[in-house]
């Protein structure tokens, strides 16, 4: 790979992972994604995060080649999440006398999965710098962005903010690395709010203390661990973590529907097309055909969500059991509810509906739109329209 600078000195060294199918064996991954890692050759250098163990096979050599022959002096630990820091021990191997980088927690962390000498550990604080040469490094504590030892590298020269997670998107980056050299709107913001939202998004609160504490640093240039290098606009992404963060939603409703033999489904169609009319933007998801990552990430972009459900047995249908838990860890807030669906005899799956958004603390705006037995066009009628209707006076306030 021809030698990729984000300035004079700070070379891209992370790689693209289109082989796993899903991150944390959780989340598709239908155009990859990248492990960002950086390295900085001055006087002394240092290499700011790995990549995962097994994405790549030459990755200690093209930095062994950067390098040319000169010592590799610091390993700046980020994050400990392993597809940033499952290199470590080779890094170790390769270079062995270089310091590893981290604050107390990242050094326990460290400890859990590797065996590595106190001899080779450096522990830092929060606020500290490590001078380079022309380049200095100063260290910013972020806990939970995501994992409790998180913190973002500084280089103040250049003003350039190694995010670690913060600022992450899936999928690989192609050709340019850089923001200014892609089209982020149409390639990358659908896969940077789905990260944001299946990964980041549960410690919304911590990415606000984040924010407030790199208030007043100037940063020119943000270079996270997943995803774009934010060399052009980054006020961009950090407008839109702003506006994640803070729960803050477009117009639009996500109906999401369990449906085993179609009438929970023809529901959903007849309330979508309600809201269609009346100009509001609708996405209808069937639960057991769409992966929840798509769904959650949709749920946090948009102001309403309608969820319904058949009865299953003496709940709701399992598989929107396993999108009410996810939505359940993510905690959306400042969502406009409604619940639907049908049942045969019992009632059960929008009774358990019900109980599962109270639980939550999101209270449906208006009762709930069920209908027993086959889903008729006359039957969906008679109740569908005043559904809507509660829906949107409390949706439009
Ligand atoms: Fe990209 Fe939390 O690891």
């Amino acid at each position: 790979m021809k030698e990729v600078l984000l300035s004079p000195g700070i070379y891209y060294t992370g790689v693209n992972d289109r082989k796993k199918h899903l991150f944390e064996n959780n989340w598709p991954l239908p155009y990859g994604v990248s492990y960002n890692s950086y390295l900085i050759k001055d006087e002394k250098s240092a290499l700011i995060d790995t990549i995962e163990y097994g994405s790549n096979d030459n990755y200690l050599n093209r930095i062994e080649k950067i390098l040319g022959g000169a010592s590799l002096d610091y390993l700046i630990v980020n994050h400990m999440e392993p597809d940033h820091s499952s290199m470590i021990e080779c890094v170790l191997r390769r270079f062995p006398e270089v310091k590893i980088v981290g604050n107390a927690q990242t050094q326990k962390i460290l400890k859990l999965y590797f065996n590595i000498p106190d001899s080779s550990l450096l522990t830092i604080k929060d606020g500290e710098e490590l001078v380079l040469g022309e380049h200095t490094l100063s260290f910013h504590l972020i806990p939970w962005v995501h994992w409790p030892e998180t913190m973002v590298t500084y280089e103040k020269t250049t003003a350039t903010l190694f995010s670690c997670d913060a600022f992450g998107g899936f999928r690989t980056l192609d050709g340019s690395i850089f923001d200014d050299e892609n089209d982020f709107e149409a390639d990358y913001k659908g896969e940077m709010l789905r990260y944001y939202s299946n990964i980041v998004g549960k410690y919304s609160n911590m990415v606000q203390k984040a924010f407030a504490k790199l208030q007043g640093v100037e940063i020119k240039m943000i270079a996270p661990s997943h995803g774009l290098i934010w060399r052009g606009n980054p006020s961009r992404v950090l407008e839109l973590y702003s506006k994640w963060c803070n729960w803050e939603s477009e117009d639009g409703v996500v109906i999401v529907y369990a449906s085993m033999y179609g009438n929970t489904a023809q529901m959903a169609d007849h309330i979508g097309h309600l809201l269609g009319s009346r100009g509001i933007r609708v996405k209808t998801y069937d639960v057991s055909k769409t992966h929840v990552s798509y769904i959650l990430s949709d749920i946090w972009r948009y102001k309403g969500v309608i969820l319904g459900t058949c009865a299953y047995n003496t709940q709701m249908h399992p598989m929107m059991e396993h999108l009410c838990n996810e939505i359940k860890l993510i905690a959306p807030k400042n969502k406009i509810l409604s619940i639907f669906g049908s049942s045969t005899w019992n009632c059960a799956g929008v009774k358990s509906l019900v109980n599962y958004a109270q639980e939550l603390g999101m209270e449906p705006v208006c009762e709930p739109f069920e209908i027993m037995g086959s889903a008729g066009i006359e039957k969906i009628e008679a109740k569908a329209e005043d559904f809507v209707e509660k829906f949107i006076c409390n949706y439009q306030k």
